[in-house]
């Protein structure tokens, strides 16, 4: 999944609650948005068939399920959102579920596997809160390790940990980073945010913008001038 047009670099995530709201959004962003993330909020009130939808007109999409169960069921689940058809689909980047998620994709050649390492809405205080007491960036290789062992296809990560992503897999794992914030956006509760130059800079593949896009007065400003951003951070 080598991004063709650099618009895919951005990926805008519909977090909104119905899917004409969805829509809505999609048709003011226009060739702006070419990539799209469809996670919790939607799934349940016309997330699926607007997958299918966006797959008609050419979109990708990116699945964001954070599947988190055992081998056998991540493995059907899987199985079963081939058949929907989509871009990336996120799990959580433990072995086994990596493993099942893999197992489950099989000879599909467009659904890439991607391991969530640490949300970006964590940071050391929250880990050390639920008991773990790992540095997070250490906990971001290993389960960035979890994901090469398992033939996953990249990873989740905030781009404060990206570089060391890069520099530890190289090409082998492509890396998604939401917790991006233009200058000048608030963070919501995202606490390790970064520009999209900064997240573009440290390696990242693809960036999830989500309440800066969709909730902006104008979507399509706020998408264009992130989109130049990119543009420029990759010249
Ligand atoms: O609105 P905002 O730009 O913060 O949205 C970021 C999106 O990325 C949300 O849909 C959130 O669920 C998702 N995400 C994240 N951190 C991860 C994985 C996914 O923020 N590690």
């Amino acid at each position: 999944m080598h991004p063709g047009n650099n618009n895919d670099r951005l990926i805008i995530a519909l977090d909104l609650p119905s899917a004409e709201k969805a829509e809505n959004i999609i048709d003011a962003l226009g060739d702006e948005g070419t990539f799209y993330k469809i996670g919790y909020q939607l799934m349940p009130v016309g997330g699926i068939d607007l997958a299918r939808r966006l797959n008609g007109q050419g979109k990708k999409v990116f699945l964001d399920f954070k599947f988190h169960d055992i081998g056998a069921t991540v493995e059907r689940g899987v199985k079963s959102v081939c058949a929907l058809g989509g871009d990336i689909l996120t799990v959580h980047a433990e072995p086994d579920v990596l493993k099942g998620a893999v197992q489950g994709r099989g000879g599909d050649e467009r659904l890439k596997i991607f391991g969530v390492t640490v949300l970006t809405s964590l940071d050391q205080e929250s880990l050390s809160r639920a008991g773990v007491e790992m540095k997070l960036e250490d906990l971001v290789l290993k389960r960035a390790e979890f994901a090469a062992e398992a033939g996953a296809d990249g990873v989740i990560a905030s781009a404060r940990e990206a570089s060391a992503v890069r520099a530890r897999f190289g090409d082998a794992l492509k890396i998604v980073t939401p917790g991006v914030r233009p200058k000048g956006a608030g963070a919501d509760d995202q606490k390790r945010v970064v520009t999209p130059a900064d997240a573009i800079a440290a390696g990242a593949d693809h960036l999830v913008v989500g309440r800066p896009i969709v909730a902006a007065q104008n979507p399509q400003d706020a998408a264009r001038a992130i989109q130049a951003e990119i543009a420029t951070a990759l010249r």
